[in-house]
């Protein structure tokens, strides 16, 4: 199994392009179970995790294929609506299909989703929901069996606004005749791009990226070209990594207003900067202010898949810091490998308190989730001394030979 050997301390300078976002491939693959038609995705980076979305296509009888940097989606044979354990129980966006199975076949039995320990990850919103749009759906052996009924109610409340839950609710509703609307849903920007690709297919979607999103079902979706936004999370974790190091980075294919919510923050820490037409320049003080504290929230809150790499920094920067998780419960597991680096952290349920330091130090670490490996990452880049990472499957998952975007920015680091 790969690891990153880092050697710390190299400030990181130039320019990076970010990538296509993770979270909007995700759910977009899903989507085209429901498009009787080819389509390609442009830019569409091979996270892992997007690989393994793929194989759930094959599997259920589309075609998925890789055309340099695209890929192209061709669902229109699809008729499987079984989604085995060994594949459903990898990425969490697994439950993604059932949505769209429902839509397209009427009928689905999909395995309970995996994806990163961050907490217990419940599925109860997804289901909830489509009983109430008519589903009848029973949970048995690992499996959910569902099978499209009349509804209901066209008229959905969300009691989080779950971004997987608001993204199943509105593929199924795609494709079901007349008006439904979902109450209380997410505004992340990949639920608008979501909502932008569907409508590319012929979907009639409405107030996506607000708290109520109308969908009017047509009869069928059609095959289109589609780019999905850019990488926020990755965009963040490249700021951070900039401020941590001292550096001075601009960031390309970046939408500042995307991650409005770090960047505040990283100005409270001494950062200069500048926000520009899909680009994003950060340079960086010596030493960085303590950003006091962060909660992370829904959008356009402080996002949760931010919340190791900005504990990360705090752990180098000015005094104390505080930070509260608010929406996963387990999300704190890549702290004791901080610990091992010099970090000092204490945390208790949902708060970490941060003492930032001088100095921290290279150890032997392990990644233990995508974020979290993340974070260790960005220590081992701003410490004295060698790092080693172990696990960076984890990483692969939703950051694309990170190794190399970093070092071409002048970080010494290394898969080995
Ligand atoms: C998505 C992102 C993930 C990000 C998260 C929050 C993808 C593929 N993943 O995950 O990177 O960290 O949003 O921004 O897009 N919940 C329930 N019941 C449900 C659904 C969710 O209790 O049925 C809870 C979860 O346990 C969690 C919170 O709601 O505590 C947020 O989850 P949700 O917004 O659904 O996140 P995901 O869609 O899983």
């Amino acid at each position: 199994m790969a690891k990153f050997f880092i050697n710390g301390k190299n400030r990181l300078c130039g320019e990076v392009e970010m990538d296509t976002a993770k979270n909007a491939l995700l759910p977009i693959l899903a989507g085209c179970i429901m498009v009787e038609g080819k389509v390609t995705l442009e830019k569409a980076t091979a996270y892992t995790d997007v690989e393994a979305m793929c194989d759930i296509l094959r599997a259920l009888g589309g075609v998925a294929q890789r055309k340099g940097d695209d890929l192209e989606i061709d669902c229109s044979s699809l008729d499987k609506c079984e989604l085995s354990h060994e594949l459903a129980s990898p990425v969490r966006s697994s439950i993604f299909t059932l949505g769209p199975l429902l839509a397209r076949l009427g009928k689905a039995k999909v395995a309970y989703p995996g994806g990163c320990d961050i907490g217990l990850r419940p599925i109860d919103i997804h289901l909830s929901s489509l009983r109430q749009l008519g589903c009848k759906i029973v949970e048995k052996n690992g499996y959910i069996y569902a099978e499209k009924g009349k509804p209901l109610t066209r008229e959905v409340f969300l009691s989080f606004q779950s971004v997987g839950a608001t993204e199943n609710i509105m593929m199924f509703c795609a494709l079901l005749p007349g008006e439904s609307k979902i109450y209380n849903s997410a505004k992340e920007p990949e639920i608008v791009d979501l909502a932008r690709f569907l409508s590319c297919c012929g979907a009639k979607i409405e107030g996506a990226g607000t708290d109520v999103i109308t969908i009017t079902g047509v009869e069928r979706l059609e095959g289109c070209k589609y780019r999905a936004i850019s990488d926020r999370i990755e965009c963040g974790t490249f700021l951070i990594a900039a401020a941590m190091t001292g550096g001075e980075v601009k960031l390309e294919n970046a939408v500042s207003k995307h991650n409005s919510a770090l960047i505040e923050k990283l100005k409270t820490c001494g950062c200069f900067i500048k926000e520009g037409d899909n680009e994003i320049f950060l340079s960086a003080p010596k030493r960085l202010e303590s950003f006091v504290d962060v909660e992370t929230a829904v959008y356009p809150g402080f996002p949760t898949d931010l919340q190791p790499q900005i504990v990360a920094l705090a752990s180098i920067a000015k005094g104390c810091s505080l930070v509260f998780e608010n929406v996963f419960e387990n999300r704190f597991n890549y702290v004791g490998e901080l610990l091992k680096m010099g970090c000092d952290i204490r945390f208790k349920s949902s708060i970490c308190i941060i003492r930032g330091k001088d100095k921290i130090f290279g150890a032997d670490v392990v990644s233990t989730d995508l974020r979290g490996g993340a974070a260790l990452v960005l220590a081992g880049l701003a410490c004295e001394g060698y790092t080693t990472i172990s696990r960076v499957e984890f990483i692969d998952r939703g950051y694309f030979h990170l190794e190399d975007k970093l070092a071409q920015l002048g970080a010494d680091i290394k898969r080995i």
